[in-house]
């Protein structure tokens, strides 16, 4: 959708995120990276920050992680209606290191309003970084992974991050069993079509 076809509300948005200097990271940044997927999708996918080819697109994952993530969301029938992914910051960290607090603080305000805009009903939190930055929790992702934080208004599910997987294949089902788990509450909530007959009876098969 092109800028001029977005409601106003989004423009605005937007616009405060292109001409953000909240934090230092924008010195460094090529583009902001805010999002990509549905304006009002009922899944919010949260990973860390943007890496080089995110920064040089101006969208979010879509270098090698951002390639499984979606290998693994269109293996479970999700088209872009469905999800909206961001990240914790939306400006490159030099040389991909992990954002610092002050820069998730920083950007915290402009994703409270992108999360305000696009009124989510299920989070996925995609690795540490997401975790601890959304919840303010500090316990380590291989113990809460899994497991529904539940909200008033929405659940939120912490996963391993697409890039750690990347690096241990043997995660892959931990993150399967998670998108799963996040597929059957959006289909309970009446927000997500069922999976269809083989790849149900597959996914209950574990
Ligand atoms: N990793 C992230 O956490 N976010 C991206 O957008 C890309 C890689």
């Amino acid at each position: 959708m092109s800028f001029q076809d977005l409601p106003t509300a989004w423009q605005g948005f937007l616009q405060a995120c292109n001409s953000c200097k909240n934090c230092d990271l924008y010195q460094s940044r090529d583009q902001v990276v805010v999002y990509r997927g549905s304006l009002n999708a009922p899944l919010m996918i949260i990973g860390e920050g943007p890496g080089r080819e995110e920064d040089r697109q101006g969208r979010p994952f879509v270098g090698r992680s951002g390639r499984l993530l979606d290998d693994a969301l269109l293996a479970l029938e999700f088209t872009e209606a469905d999800f909206h992914i961001c990240n914790i910051v939306k400006c490159r960290p030099p040389e991909n290191r992990v954002p610092t607090e002050e820069e998730a603080k920083a950007c915290r305000r402009l994703l409270n309003a992108q999360f305000a805009l696009v009124k989510p009903r299920v989070i996925l939190l995609c690795g540490s970084t997401a975790y601890k930055y959304f919840t303010g929790g500090k316990e380590p992702i291989s113990r809460v992974r899994g497991q529904w934080i539940e909200q008033k208004s929405f659940y939120i599910m912490p996963t391993f991050h697409p890039a750690y997987i990347l690096r241990n294949m043997s995660k892959r089902d931990e993150l399967w069993a998670d998108l799963l788990a996040v597929q059957a509450k959006l289909e309970a909530l009446g927000l997500k079509a069922p999976l269809s007959q083989s790849l149900s009876e597959h996914s209950q098969q574990g």
